[in-house]
């Protein structure tokens, strides 16, 4: 199957910065009109600005996703105003970096409440608009740690995780509805992902700015939907390393348990 998008009525959360900011130039210039969520209402609000003058259909929703009464407002608002709703993106995401050892259970919490609670309390509550949609769709964009557990994001790999395979099961379960479900695995993007961690602890030399733009997980995202792809692994390092864990997994965990024996110690 392919999807248009154009015309499609769409939420977005996350979109304030980063990779949603990117998706969101995306989804608009194919096409889609769109709900975009996330707390700061004022980089909301410039954006939407930036969408409108480009010929966008753009609705602003200041949204925290862990707050059930902002998902309600948040997919009515946008289901009233668009007269439906097609596509929901669960782009929303905190990181938290440092081992489980020195962690806490309030950060455990927090980072489960936006990767997991959020994202999939807010389908529930879209989920009786997009049974009525055209070409109905939801979008998780988790991780390459979603895929792989990764020593210093333990919290964030559970998280993921627990997207991933929520995610699996509702593809089974929403065929009965003809709403979709596509799995987006990013790996390491230069976007202001860090700037917003939990904490910083983590010592591995991480290069996100090596890593892609936001621009191009957008793409991957927008292209993902269009194609209707149950799961799309974006990057080159996150292809390279969740294909040799696929063939090698000893191997890899013994590397990567080396790697934390030097950078930690004992
Ligand atoms: N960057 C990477 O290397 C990478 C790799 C793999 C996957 N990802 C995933 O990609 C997604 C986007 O991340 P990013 O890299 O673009 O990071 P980012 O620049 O930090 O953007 C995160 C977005 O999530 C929003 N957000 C955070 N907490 C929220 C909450 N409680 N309610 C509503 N919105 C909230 C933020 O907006 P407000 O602050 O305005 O609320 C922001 O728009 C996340 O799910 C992340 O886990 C990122």
């Amino acid at each position: 199957m392919s999807r248009d998008l154009t015309g499609k009525r769409a939420i977005l959360t996350g979109a304030s910065g980063g990779i949603g900011r990117a998706t969101a130039e995306a989804l608009v210039k194919a096409g889609a009109r769109l709900a975009l969520a996330s707390r700061n209402a004022e980089a909301l609000n410039a954006l939407a600005d930036t969408l409108r003058a480009a010929g966008g259909d753009v609705l602003v929703v200041p949204t925290d996703v862990t707050n059930p009464a902002d998902r309600l407002r948040l997919v009515e608002t946008a289901a009233d105003r668009f007269g439906g709703l097609d596509v929901l993106v669960n782009n929303a995401g905190v990181g938290s970096w440092g081992h489980f050892s020195t962690s806490t259970p309030e950060i455990l919490r927090r980072v489960m409440e936006v990767n997991f609670f959020g994202p999939v309390e807010l389908t529930r509550v879209a989920m009786p608009h997009l049974t009525r949609g055209n070409e109905p769709a939801v979008v998780n964009v988790t991780s390459m740690c979603g895929r792989k557990g990764m020593p210093a994001w333990p919290e964030y790999s559970a998280s993921k995780f627990a997207l991933v395979g929520m995610a699996e099961a509702w593809r089974g379960e929403f065929a009965r509805f003809d709403v979709d479900v596509v799995t987006v695995v990013p790996g390491m993007t230069d976007s202001g992902f860090r700037e917003n961690w939990l904490r910083a602890e983590g010592k591995a030399d991480l290069k996100f700015e090596d890593g892609m733009t936001p621009a191009d997980v957008a793409a991957g995202i927008v292209a993902a939907l269009k194609s209707n792809r149950r799961e799309v692994v974006l990057g080159r390092e996150a292809k390279r390393l969740l294909r040799f864990n696929r063939f090698f997994p000893r191997l890899t965990n013994w590397l990567i348990a080396r790697k934390v024996r030097k950078l930690y110690g004992r």
